[in-house]
């Protein structure tokens, strides 16, 4: 079966950079509009940029600003994108931010800004794809599915991680909201799945291979040894968002060179 995603819109939040500017174009390299979401004005260009990379490459595409932790902007993007390319097909929950603390010195603040925008944003875009999949139906000259979502959560929904204890529960809690909404809309086939990165090579986790000892010390975590790409990411995301994945609905898939294998364990335990 060749993966195609021709005619299918596919919303990817926070993709003016990192990984889901990857994932923006690994969609729109298999045939899918993508709309390059991004959260305030100071990031319009990057996400022009995006979108000239992918036009360049002769894919199609539009830049929508929206934070998606707000309720009004969420409802409005979602309008906007239906009024403007038709309907949404895929939506990939992508946009995420750490705001990392010892756990006695986090503030409230530190704590709300990465739920707000980590978990409220999957579930407020999550709900309004939903209803527009819902209205829309089964269209089987796209899709043998009526939707398909894909939250990006992390290795940090098994893991814990100290110092991130917001980022890390709220990956968490992505996991439960990823099985309840496989659960509650199998039947009207829709599927919903994770996909959960380990280290990948982005703005967000700079400090983690800007150097040569940091990034030899991030490959002792990593059994492949290699730091990830959006790329890798991208691939995962075309399958999912792909009627070759039909099959699967309610999975945390991660991706992540092996880090979830533990590497520590390699000489211990
Ligand atoms: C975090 C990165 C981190 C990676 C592996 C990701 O979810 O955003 O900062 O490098 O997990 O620990």
């Amino acid at each position: 079966m060749e993966i195609s995603l021709k005619n299918q819109v596919a919303l990817i939040t926070g993709s003016s950079s990192g990984i889901g500017a990857g994932i923006a174009k690994s969609l729109s390299e298999s045939g899918a509009t993508v709309v390059i979401n991004y959260p305030f004005p100071g990031a319009k260009e990057q996400a022009e940029a995006v979108l000239d990379e992918i036009s360049g490459n002769g894919g199609k595409g539009i830049i929508y600003q929206c934070d998606v932790s707000k309720e009004d902007e969420v409802v409005k993007m979602f309008q906007d994108i239906i009024r403007d390319l038709g309907t949404i097909d895929i939506l990939v929950n992508n946009a995420g931010i750490q705001k990392d603390a010892k756990f006695m010195e986090m503030t409230l603040d530190q704590w709300n800004a990465v739920i707000s925008v980590n978990l409220t944003g999957q579930f407020l875009c999550a709900r309004e794809a939903i209803k527009e999949f819902l209205r829309r139906g089964i269209d089987p000259a796209k899709s043998v599915a009526c939707g398909k979502i894909i939250h990006i959560s992390s290795v940090h929904e098994i893991i814990p991680w100290a110092g991130h204890a917001n980022y890390a529960s709220s990956k968490g809690a992505i996991r439960m909201l990823m099985q309840t909404l496989a659960q509650e809309y199998g039947a009207d086939r829709i599927r919903v799945n994770s996909i959960c990165p380990g280290a990948i090579q982005t703005p967000i986790n700079t400090t983690a291979w800007d150097t040569k000892e940091a990034l030899d010390s991030l490959l002792t975590l990593i059994p492949y040894n290699r730091i990830g790409q959006p790329a890798d990411i991208g691939n995962l995301a075309v399958f999912l968002a792909s009627d070759m994945s039909d099959y699967i609905t309610g999975a945390s898939i991660f991706i992540d060179g092996g880090m979830t294998t533990f590497e520590s364990f390699s000489t211990g335990g």
